[in-house]
């Protein structure tokens, strides 16, 4: 075969693949056997390829080569284009189905008690403030009466930073009664939920990480009984109107006098593990703002009074759910998450 001949070929069946359009998808494997096959048009061309003269070969041989490459490629599109047809969902979308059914989430424990403690406040006008995790020894300690030698600034009881131990992460969020009290002017009435942080062992009943709700009332004439009351409003709403409460005599540094709150339990006392048979749960510390906490935060003691309270969320929880292990917050096993559902 000549020169001319062979052009001509090669041309042709370039249109023929050119032109090459599948209807269905087994045509593109007998497309590729008829030019790629082992008896397949390309091989034929090269052999003839072979027997022209060296002067044809330049123009021939780069037809050819072309030829090859443009029906390779042409191949793998379309068997590409074949599997996206498996999974279009154009080709299977039916639009008069009713939609796939999306899961609702469920929020974690944690949240939906926090978001309940902040309702139960906003009722009584408690308005929400938030500061830093990562705190310093003022804010956590000093502006809260805490003496220098007091066992809570001691590494062991929390995390400071090695090079500037003036850092920490704080140890509650009474820290953040003193950043309102420092910005603000009373009358003051907040609550600051957040993360707080202890070097604790963890086990069933303690972890280093967990979060507290904190209260401040700071105005005129503010008294214990307006402590008493605030906090009867607020374990009747969240445990339930017949709850009783109970006030022990305690001691923190940042406040005087100091109390500690228990709620009755539901047992009445008949005996239960959570109680363990004595009819209280301890749910916070509470107290009137001592009168050195409001100098070191710029608030005029002769003329403001006010009261504090401090409770841990998962301890709150805990009771309401009778839940048995803290370490199970922190896990998220989403089995353990399902289980609470509630409008907070
Ligand atoms: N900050 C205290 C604690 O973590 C709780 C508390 C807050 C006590 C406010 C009194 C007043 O234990």
């Amino acid at each position: 075969m000549d020169y001319n001949n062979l052009l001509n070929k090669i041309k042709e069946y370039r249109k023929k693949a050119e032109k090459f359009n599948p209807e269905k998808p087994e045509q593109i494997e007998e497309f590729r056997i008829l030019f790629l096959g082992r008896k397949g048009i390309l091989n034929e061309l090269f052999s003839e390829f072979k027997k022209i003269s060296p002067e044809g070969k330049k123009e021939t041989g780069r037809l050819l080569n072309e030829l090859k490459l443009y029906v390779s490629k042409k191949i793998e599109r379309l068997k590409n284009e074949k599997e996206e047809l498996k999974t279009d969902h154009k080709t299977y979308t039916d639009l008069t189905l009713p939609s796939s059914h999306i899961k609702l989430g469920s929020r974690h424990p944690i949240s939906i008690v926090r978001n309940e403690i902040i309702e139960i406040f906003s009722r009584l006008g408690f308005y929400v403030s938030e500061g830093p995790e990562i705190e310093d020894d003022w804010h956590v300690f000093s502006a809260l009466n805490f003496p220098e030698e007091h066992p809570a600034r001691d590494m062991q009881d929390t995390f400071f930073l090695e090079q500037n131990p003036d850092i920490l992460l704080r140890t509650h969020t009474s820290s953040v009664q003193v950043r309102v009290m420092e910005t603000e002017k009373p009358p003051l009435r907040t609550i600051s939920p957040g993360r707080v942080f202890r070097s604790e062992a963890i086990s069933a009943r303690s972890h280093c990480i967990f979060h507290q709700v904190e209260g401040l009332y700071i105005d005129k004439n503010v008294s214990f009984s307006d402590l008493k009351q605030t906090l009867i409003y607020f374990a009747r709403e969240m445990f339930g109107k017949d709850t009783e409460i109970r006030l022990r005599p305690s001691f923190f540094p940042f406040t005087e006098p100091s109390g500690e709150l228990d709620i009755s339990c539901n047992c009445r006392g008949k005996g239960c593990n959570l109680c363990k048979y004595t009819g209280w749960l301890e749910i916070l510390g509470c107290g009137m703002v001592d009168p050195n906490v409001l100098s070191s935060c710029g608030i005029d003691n002769e003329i403001f009074t006010g009261f504090a309270f401090g409770m841990g969320i998962e301890r709150i929880a805990l009771l309401k759910y009778n839940i048995k292990d803290i370490r199970l917050y922190f896990e998220n096993d989403i089995r353990f998450i399902k289980q609470f559902t509630s409008a907070y």
